[in-house]
């Protein structure tokens, strides 16, 4: 009999938004109607509930070679200050936007590695921002920090300034599997950032795990979640690896296709490793997250407060989302924007006092309705209708869940259906049968990872 995984594992969205990147009307977007969607967002919901910012920062020593962000690989620490100061610009330039000071609520500096950048570059960068802002009373403050790279005084640095959170990218402890993605990293250093950032007083320690990496198996995943628990994170993405070679310049080479898992292994792997988190006190947040019971996190799902976003899952939620730094996505609740992806023409940008937006999507009724029913699917696992909130192809979508009803994966009630247990590591296939704009226009080439 077909197992599930084999089933439902097809290519398909991570929706961090919804629609997703690749769907996005260019054709009814400027950058003069994402300024105006800013201002209106702005104006509705900083006294309410403040903004958040993301910065990008680009730079890494080395090449990982199974890495899917974008980044720039370069040892000259030359590119420090000249890329924070375009940083800076550009938040200046949104600035000139608001008719009163921003409450920040959330800041996130990922990457890129964060920790490329000298501990006093980072403050300058923080400072100069903070002069701008008044900062929220339980601001949530975070950053994702190479093992490899992170410091005492990164650590001090980012603590002083009001960062409680910290991701460390940890992916797979097997010294095969490192080296065949280019990134040896001891156990001894994950060990050592993770002491000195809970000594300090870290609130909240995360560390990602990938499965399916080349050369992975259950073996190498149960060695790395068993080393991982001794260090207890308070919270761990556990994610699969994403296959995209055929996005230019993501660097995926240095193994073979013959060298990754086969599904049934990789299915294993993410099967085996689900409930090996669980026996050892973990539960699943959202898709690919896990967390402790004490974790803001569990206690935002608890208190249905969860919310996604380009940051991934959050516990707290803002409309106005900033990205600043190439590449960066930005989302006003009302349209998404993003930025120049290389550094040199985002640069060139923001000291022509552009906003450097290149491309985005404007939302239409239609895609604020099916937005919250996909962010309600990947945060609380269930979505209602009422009149207001259902659309004409409803009927469609609730038809093509009859099988996965089925199988187990999602139970209807009266105007509502929810992902069962089983369904969970199914979500994104669940959410797709809402996805309108990608059933209108199936892609015809590979341009998601598999779900699964
Ligand atoms: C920007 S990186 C983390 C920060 C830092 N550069 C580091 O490597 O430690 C964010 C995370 O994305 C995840 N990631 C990157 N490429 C991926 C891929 N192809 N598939 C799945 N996860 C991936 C990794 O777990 C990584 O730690
Ligand atoms: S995993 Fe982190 S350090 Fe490695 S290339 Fe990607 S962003 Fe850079």
């Amino acid at each position: 009999m077909i197992s599930l995984v084999d089933k439902y594992n097809i290519p398909g969205p991570r929706y961090t938004s919804y629609p997703t990147v690749p769907y996005w009307d260019e054709t009814s977007f400027s950058s003069e109607l994402w300024k105006q969607s800013v201002v209106r967002t702005f104006k509705e919901t900083n006294a309410k509930e403040g903004v958040s910012i993301y910065i990008h920062l680009p730079f890494c020593e080395a090449l990982c070679t199974f890495c899917a962000c974008h980044k720039r690989i370069t040892k000259q620490h030359s590119v420090e200050v000249p890329y924070l100061e375009s940083v800076i610009k550009e938040w200046k330039l949104y600035l000139e936007l608001f008719d009163e000071k921003p409450i920040l609520k959330e800041l996130h500096l990922g990457g890129g590695t964060p920790t490329f950048f000298s501990p006093q570059n980072l403050k300058t960068l923080l400072s100069s921002i903070f002069e701008t802002v008044k900062i929220a009373e339980h601001q949530e403050f975070s950053f994702e920090g190479h093992p490899n790279n992170t410091t005492k005084e990164h650590l001090q640095t980012f603590y002083d300034l009001g960062f409680r959170r910290v991701s460390f990218g940890v992916q797979d402890y097997d010294l095969k599997v490192q080296k065949a993605i280019n990134r040896v990293q001891p156990f001894e250093n994950v060990e050592k950032v993770t002491k000195m950032a809970r000594e300090i007083g870290y609130q909240s320690i995360s560390h990602d795990l990938v499965f399916g990496l080349p050369h992975s198996n259950w073996e190498t995943t149960e060695f790395t979640i068993r080393k991982t628990l001794e260090l207890k994170p308070d919270r761990l993405a556990f994610y699969s690896y994403a296959h995209v070679p055929w996005i230019k310049g993501v660097g995926q080479r240095g193994f073979d296709e013959k060298d990754l898992p086969s599904g049934e292994e990789k299915r294993k792997q993410y099967e085996n490793g689900k409930k090996l988190l669980e026996d050892l006190g973990y539960i699943e947040v959202g898709m690919d997250h896990f967390s402790l019971e004490s974790d803001d996190l569990y206690q935002s799902l608890i208190g249905k407060k969860l919310h996604r976003n380009f940051m991934g899952y959050t516990s707290s939620k803002t409309q106005l989302m900033v990205g600043l730094g190439a590449s960066s996505i930005s989302d006003s609740w009302y349209a998404f924007a993003q930025n120049e992806k290389s550094v040199e023409e985002y640069q060139t940008k923001v000291e022509n006092g552009e906003i450097p937006v290149v491309k985005g999507h404007i939302l239409n009724d239609e895609d604020l309705t099916i937005r919250r029913h996909i962010l309600n699917l990947m945060c609380q696992l269930e979505t209602t209708w009422d009149v207001q909130t259902s659309f004409p192809e409803l009927e469609n979508a609730l038809e093509m869940l009859k099988e996965m009803e089925a199988d187990g994966l999602v139970e209807f009630a009266d105007h509502q259906i929810k992902i069962t247990e089983k369904g969970r590591a199914f979500t994104r296939n669940v959410a797709m049968v809402f996805d309108l704009r990608m059933m209108r226009n199936k892609p015809e080439t590979r341009i998601f990872s598999m779900t699964i």
